[in-house]
C-alpha cells in the first residue's frame, strides 16, 4: 500500500511552515562596484544601473563560500522558524545553478552539512525560475505522498559566473540563499502553480560552457541578451500569473503580495500593474540582493516576514522567470 492511499481519504495538501534566509555579509554597492570595474576599464555608474534596474548593492560571497554553505544557513533558520529538526526532513530540493560541484547534487552536500542523512536529495535546474519549479515538486511530492516534510531551497553564488568585462550583466547579479519548510497538510497552502519552458530561447541567458577531458570547454561566464529576456519576461509574467489564479479559482484582487523574480524593479513593477496591483502589495528586494537567480523568491519572501509585511493567511503571488527560457507562478495561502 502506498502512503497516499494509507490513513484516510481526507485530502492532503501541502503548507510552507517556515521561511529562512542567508546573504553572505560582503554587501557592494553601486559605486564600490563602479570603482573597480574602473579599475578594468569598464564604464558603469550607481545612476546607470539604478535607473535602468533599481538594484543599489549586492553580496558577494567570499572565494571560500559556495552555495551549499549559504542554503545550510537559510535551510536552518527555515527550520527554527517551523520548529522542526533536520532529522524529521524527508526531501531537500536545492534550486541552484551554480552547485558546488558538477556532482554530486549540491542538495546531498546540503544533507550532509545539516547531519543527516537517508532522506532523499537533489538539485533542480531552472535558472531563476528554479524556486517556483523546486516548490512546485515538493507540493506534487507531499500532496503524492511521496514525502512529507520537504526543504526547499534556492542558493546560488552568481558572482562565479560572472564576466567583470561585461557591464551589461556583471552589474545585475549578487549571492545568497533562501528556503522554505513544506508540510503536509488537511488545509490548502500551495493553492496551484503553472510551470513553462521555452527551449527556443536557450541562447538569450546561458553559461555555455561545459567539462570535457578535464577542461572547461567554451566560455563558464553568463552571457545574456538584456533586452530579449526583458521583453520575453513582461510578457509571459502577466500570463502565468493569470493562469495560476484560474487554476485555483481566485481574483486579482486575492493577491495580498507579489513576491516576483527579483532581477529588474521595471519588470516587477510592469507585472503589478497590469495584475491592477497597487505597488505597495509588491514585494521588492532587487535593491539590495540584485539579481540572486533561484533564490531570489525564497529571499525576499524570508525578508517580508521577519519584517513583519507578510502574515500568516496572506495570499502570495511567487513568479519565476529567467534563462532556459523558463517561467512559472505559484499561488500560496501561507
Ligand atoms: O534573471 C533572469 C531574468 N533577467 C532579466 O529579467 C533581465 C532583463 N533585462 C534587463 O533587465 C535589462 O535589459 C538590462 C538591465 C539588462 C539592460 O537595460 P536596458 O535598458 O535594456 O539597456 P540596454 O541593454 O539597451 O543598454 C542601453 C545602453 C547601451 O549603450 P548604447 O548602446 O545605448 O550606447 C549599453 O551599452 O546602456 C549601456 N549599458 C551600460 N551603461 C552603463 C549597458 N550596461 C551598462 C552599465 N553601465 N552597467
Amino acid at each position: 500500500m502506498t502512503s497516499s492511499s494509507s490513513a484516510s481519504n481526507a485530502p492532503r495538501f501541502s503548507r510552507i511552515t517556515g521561511t529562512g534566509s542567508m546573504l553572505p555579509p560582503r554587501r557592494v554597492t553601486n559605486a564600490e562596484l563602479a570603482a573597480e570595474l574602473a579599475g578594468r576599464g569598464v564604464e558603469t555608474s550607481d545612476d546607470w544601473i539604478v535607473a535602468r534596474t533599481g538594484i543599489h548593492a549586492r553580496h558577494f560571497a567570499a572565494p571560500d563560500v559556495n552555495s551549499s554553505d549559504l542554503a545550510v544557513q537559510a535551510a536552518r533558520h527555515a527550520l527554527e522558524a517551523a520548529g522542526r529538526h533536520a532529522d524529521e526532513i524527508d526531501l531537500i530540493i536545492v534550486a541552484t545553478s551554480t552547485p558546488d560541484m558538477v556532482f554530486p547534487s549540491t542538495a546531498c552536500i546540503v544533507q550532509q552539512k545539516l547531519g543527516v542523512q537517508g532522506c532523499a536529495a537533489f538539485d533542480l535546474q531552472a535558472v531563476c525560475s528554479g524556486f517556483v519549479y523546486a516548490l512546485t515538486v515538493a507540493d506534487s511530492m507531499i500532496r503524492s505522498g511521496a514525502a512529507s516534510k520537504a526543504l526547499v531551497i534556492g542558493a546560488e553564488v552568481f558572482s562565479r559566473i560572472l564576466d567583470f568585462n561585461d557591464r551589461g550583466t556583471c552589474v545585475l547579479f549578487g549571492d545568497g540563499a533562501g528556503a522554505v519548510v513544506v508540510e503536509a497538510s488537511d488545509q490548502p497552502g500551495i493553492l496551484a502553480s503553472d510551470l513553462h519552458a521555452d527551449g527556443r530561447h536557450v541562447d538569450i541567458l546561458c553559461v555555455p560552457g561545459h567539462v570535457s577531458g578535464g577542461q572547461v570547454q567554451g566560455s563558464a561566464l553568463l552571457k545574456m541578451d538584456g533586452q530579449a529576456v526583458f521583453k520575453l519576461a513582461v510578457g509571459v509574467l502577466e500570463a502565468a500569473a493569470r493562469a495560476v489564479l484560474a487554476k485555483a479559482g481566485r481574483q486579482d484582487a486575492d493577491i495580498d503580495w507579489l513576491i516576483p523574480h527579483q532581477a529588474n524593479i521595471r519588470i516587477m513593477e510592469g507585472t503589478a500593474r497590469k495584475l491592477k496591483l497597487p505597488l505597495e502589495k509588491l514585494i521588492a528586494t532587487v535593491g539590495e540582493h540584485g539579481n540572486t537567480s533561484a533564490a531570489s523568491i525564497p529571499l525576499a519572501l524570508d525578508h517580508a516576514i521577519r519584517s513583519g509585511r507578510i502574515q500568516r493567511g496572506d495570499t502570495l503571488m511567487l513568479e519565476g522567470v529567467g534563462g532556459g527560457f523558463t517561467w512559472g507562478a505559484v499561488l500560496v495561502d501561507l
